[in-house]
């Protein structure tokens, strides 16, 4: 199972924002500065969930995370689309994140997904970062590959670096205007106070290592509490999405957040008309580093824990609904457990 030493487990990272802002491609970007050979990552227009290996991130993040400070197993990052017509899949992500991502292009600034995610964020208590990305289109910049921010910033000509810190400072009234105080991250003493804004480039890899970074700090410092929940526990997690698999008939692939599941237990997954109570025929994971969505080759395990992407296969599962809950019975009644998932 994914969590760490002390049973912490991954703590769910959300990515958020406007169409065509980049959220994707940082998530590429932070996928392709860790794999070796070269994995790729398609874009897609579905939620779909990577999860990063706490090793992975202290390499990117480079000397800005010594991973011995934390004791996190990595992240899991869900990617959401931003087209607008996606809302469900946008709050369904924002919902069953710890922290959150908002990506905002820094030239294109405030969109109306942009807001809505902010919104949902907001409902949900969720603690986020905002990243300024595109900060490579900023006239006269000079980029250096996966640089941390602020040495990229010294190296830029007086000009460039005005014309960045005037977005920036819109950014951060924009922020202000929907109730929320912000600064750029290194100025920010109390992310609970504060929201840090952090600039970066999918594109050239700048920043992305202060994002990291920042994201391990927030997880860490934050969801300790909440994390610190019963890992071996039945399995809860919510369909992202019902999808047939060759060889397998229909599938869900799920982000479970709690708990574990194993093959051959009995689950109760929500229906489009009523709870299917099934047993799981084989748990399909993509290795770490894959997008569930994108990889045909999966790894089958035993079993599962929190938190994780994972395809579950199972008969009947052709009436299951994107979005509903997923349930492991174990020692439970399976009634009890019905009535909880139709509650839902
Ligand atoms: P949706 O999933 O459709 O909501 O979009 P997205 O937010 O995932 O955006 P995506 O990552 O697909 O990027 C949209 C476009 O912006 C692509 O053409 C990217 O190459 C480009 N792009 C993303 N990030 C950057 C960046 O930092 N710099 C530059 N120059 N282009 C970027
Ligand atoms: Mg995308």
């Amino acid at each position: 199972t994914r969590t760490s030493s002390s049973g912490l487990r991954t703590p769910i990272v959300a990515v958020l924002g406007h169409v065509d802002h980049g959220k994707t491609s940082l998530l590429d970007k932070i996928r392709g500065s860790a794999v070796i050979e070269g994995e790729a990552g398609a874009i897609t227009q579905h939620i779909g969930a990577t999860a990063v290996p706490l090793d992975t991130v202290s390499r990117v993040a480079g000397s800005l995370v010594d991973p011995d400070d934390f004791d996190l197993p990595g992240l899991l990052f869900i990617d959401t689309p931003g087209h607008h017509s996606f809302t469900t899949l946008r709050s369904r992500g924002g919902a069953l994140a710890d922290i959150a991502i908002l990506v905002v292009d820094v030239t294109d600034g405030f969109q109306p997904q942009t807001i809505e995610a902010i919104n949902i964020l907001q409902d949900s208590s969720t603690p986020f970062v905002v990243a300024a990305n595109k900060i490579d289109t900023v006239a006269g910049w000079n980029p250096r590959e996966d640089s941390p921010v602020q040495q990229t910033y010294d190296a830029q000509s007086d000009r460039a670096r005005s014309r960045l810190d005037e977005r920036l400072y819109e950014l951060i009234g924009e922020l202000s205007d929907h109730g929320f105080s912000a600064d750029l991250y290194w100025r920010v003493q109390d992310f609970q106070k504060n929201v840090g804004v952090v600039p970066v480039s999918a594109m050239t890899g700048e920043g992305v290592p202060d994002l990291l970074t920042v994201l391990m700090g927030l997880s860490q410092r934050y969801m300790k509490d909440a994390m610190e929940i019963d890992v071996a526990g039945p399995g809860a997690g919510t369909v992202l999405e019902v999808k047939d698999e060759k060889g397998f008939g229909a599938t869900v692939d799920v982000v479970l957040y709690d708990g574990t599941v194993r093959e051959d237990e009995t689950i109760v997954v929500g229906g489009t008309q009523e709870p299917i109570v099934t047993d799981v025929r084989a748990l399909l994971q993509p290795r770490p580093l894959a997008e569930i969505r994108a990889e045909s080759r999966f790894d089958r395990v035993d079993e599962v824990g929190a938190a994780a992407g994972l395809k579950i296969a199972a008969p009947d599962l052709e009436e299951a609904m994107a979005g509903a809950p997923v349930r492991v019975v174990r020692d439970r009644d399976i009634d009890d457990v019905v009535g909880e998932v139709e509650a839902e």
